[in-house]
């Protein structure tokens, strides 16, 4: 990546300020969990080309070849109590699909944070949550697969990048849209402290909505049609039986019915 190009398109405020670049690291939300303990400032991201040892949900590892796809994460020093953190995923997904859009795709968000194209995965977003002597803070971890032609043969058939989608992408200007994006969408969310303001936005974008899915709930897995979301961000799955559950980001997993989405 150029570091000249992306500092010219950065447009956003504090999103990016400052950012942290590296060659190579072992995972970028591990970047700023260093960087947090030495005091760096909300806003705060760390950029790299390559991740020896990236990290998806649930534990599971994200694949990092250098030089083909975006990894970041941001640093966010909340004023809204931990209880509404994990909502900040909802909000990064909304500004990678709105940075999409603006660059010609059609993205949708597979709930609560996956972008797809064209039914297939381009986007993970990773949320964490640390505490520290000054209160919490949060780790948005985002990985793009931007340029990448090849995938492993476990994901192959689920995943797609933007390169394999429409063509060529400057890396440089989607990272600046999507930290503006960003910005944008997190001042909304933290100065009503809800995402009722952004649930229109974000409904719009629901792949799931209206569609049937399986919960894979750990405490028994449940079939039911996906209506949309609450303004605290859950997924609302309506069962046959009429009971609409409300289902949380982070301790389950949804899936369509014949698939990935
Ligand atoms: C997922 O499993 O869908 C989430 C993947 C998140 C990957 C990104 S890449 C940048 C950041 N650093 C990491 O180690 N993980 C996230």
């Amino acid at each position: 990546m150029n570091i000249e190009i992306l500092k010219r398109e950065l447009t956003a405020r504090w999103a990016g300020q400052p950012l942290s670049y590296k060659e190579e690291t072992d995972s970028t939300n591990l970047d700023i969990v260093r960087l947090a303990e030495a005091n760096a400032p909300h806003g705060t991201v760390a950029l790299t080309e390559r991740q020896s040892a990236g990290r998806g949900r649930k534990g599971r590892s994200w694949t990092s070849p250098a030089g083909e796809n975006l990894y970041f994460s941001l640093l966010l020093r909340p004023g809204f109590p931990v209880e509404k953190a994990s909502m900040v995923t909802l909000v990064m997904a909304l500004a990678v699909a709105k940075a999409l859009e603006a660059e010609r795709f059609e993205p949708f968000i597979k709930w609560p944070n996956d972008i797809v194209l064209s039914g297939k995965k381009v986007c993970g977003i990773l949320t964490e949550l640390r505490m520290d002597q000054g209160g919490y803070y949060i780790i948005v971890g985002v990985g793009i697969n931007v340029n990448q032609q090849k995938f492993p043969e476990e994901i192959k058939a689920s995943a797609t990048s933007l390169l394999l989608e429409k063509g060529e992408l400057s890396r440089e200007v989607l990272f600046a849209k999507i930290l503006a994006a960003f910005e944008k969408y997190y001042e909304i969310f933290e100065d009503q402290k809800s995402f009722l303001p952004l649930k229109e936005v974000y409904e719009a974008l629901l792949i799931n909505k209206n569609k049937k899915v399986r919960v894979l709930d750990p405490k028994g897995e449940y079939e039911g049609i996906a209506k949309g979301i609450s303004e605290s961000g859950e997924l609302l799955v309506e069962k046959e039986n009429g009971t609409v559950e409300h289902v949380y980001a982070g301790e389950v997993s949804v899936r369509g019915i014949y698939g990935y989405v």
